[in-house]
C-alpha cells in the first residue's frame, strides 16, 4: 500500500540565539521541506512537519510543530517520532550555536569579538542510535564538491535509506531557490533527478521513500 502511511519531515533554517535580539542562522528558505509535505499529503498520506522559522504557508491538512533552534528541533521529533513509517530530514539545522546566550543584549566593546561555539545535537545521527526509529530514513547532504561521494558517506554513517544530495555552490538551483537538482543516493546505486521545480523534486522523493517502505 503506497498510501496512509505516516511521514514526519524537518524543514527550514534553525536560529542559535545569542543574545534576546540576535541569532546565528542560515539561507534556508524552507521550500523544499515544505513542497515534501504537500506532497506527501497529496499522496495521501498523514504528515507532521517540524520546521524552524520560514514565511512559507503550512500546506493544507499537514500537522505543523513550529520551533527555533537545533535543541527544540531534536526535542520534537524525538516527542514525534513514534509510529513514523518515513522521516525526511530536509531541515539545515545548525551544527554550532553560541555556547553562552546573553540575557541583555550584547553592547559593543572592542574591535573584535571572538564567538565561542559548541556543536548542536545531530538528529539525523540520532534516528536509528538514539531514538531507534526503524523506519524509512531518508537524509539531505549539501555538498560543494565530491557530491555523490560525501553524500554516500552520511548515508553509510547515520543508516539512512536514501540521501538526497545538491550542489550548493551553484547559485542557480537548492538554498533559497525554487528549483533544485539532485542525486538520489541508495545503498545499492544512485540516481540523478535533472533540474526541476521542489514540488516536482518533492513528489519524486516522497514516491521513492514509500516504495522503500513497501
Ligand atoms: N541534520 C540534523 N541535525 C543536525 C544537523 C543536520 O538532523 N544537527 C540533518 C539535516 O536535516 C540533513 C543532514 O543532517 O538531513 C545533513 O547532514 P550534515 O552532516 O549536517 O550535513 P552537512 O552540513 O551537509 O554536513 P557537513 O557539515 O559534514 O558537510
Amino acid at each position: 500500500m503506497l498510501s496512509g502511511m505516516k511521514f514526519l519531515i524537518t524543514a527550514g533554517p534553525t536560529r542559535e540565539p545569542l543574545d534576546p535580539v540576535r541569532y546565528l542562522s542560515n539561507r534556508s528558505s524552507g521550500r523544499m521541506g515544505y513542497a515534501l509535505a504537500g506532497a506527501a499529503r497529496h499522496e495521501g498520506h498523514e504528515v507532521v512537519l517540524i520546521s524552524g522559522p520560514t514565511a512559507l504557508d503550512v500546506p493544507p491538512g499537514v500537522d505543523f510543530i513550529h520551533v527555533e533552534t537545533a535543541q527544540q528541533m531534536y526535542d520534537a521529533v524525538h516527542d514525534m517520532v513514534g509510529g513514523v513509517d518515513v522521516a525526511i530530514l530536509c531541515a539545515a539545522v545548525a551544527d554550532y550555536r553560541p555556547v553562552a546566550v546573553a540575557e541583555q543584549k550584547m553592547k559593543k566593546h572592542a574591535e573584535r569579538l571572538v564567538l565561542e561555539l559548541e556543536r548542536t545535537p545531530d538528529i539525523l545521527g540520532s534516528m536509528r542510535s538514539v531514538f531507534g526509529f526503524a523506519g524509512v530514513l531518508v537524509g539531505f547532504a549539501a555538498e560543494t564538491q565530491e557530491i555523490e561521494h560525501y553524500a554516500r558517506g552520511k548515508l553509510e554513517r547515520k543508516g539512512c535509506d536514501m540521501v538526497v544530495a545538491n550542489d550548493v555552490s551553484r547559485a542557480d538551483i537548492g538554498f533559497d531557490s525554487r528549483e533544485n537538482e539532485v542525486l538520489l543516493v541508495f545503498p545499492d546505486r544512485t540516481e540523478a533527478l535533472p533540474r526541476d521545480t521542489k514540488e516536482h523534486i518533492a513528489l519524486h522523493i516522497v514516491e521513492h521513500a514509500a516504495l522503500l517502505h513497501s
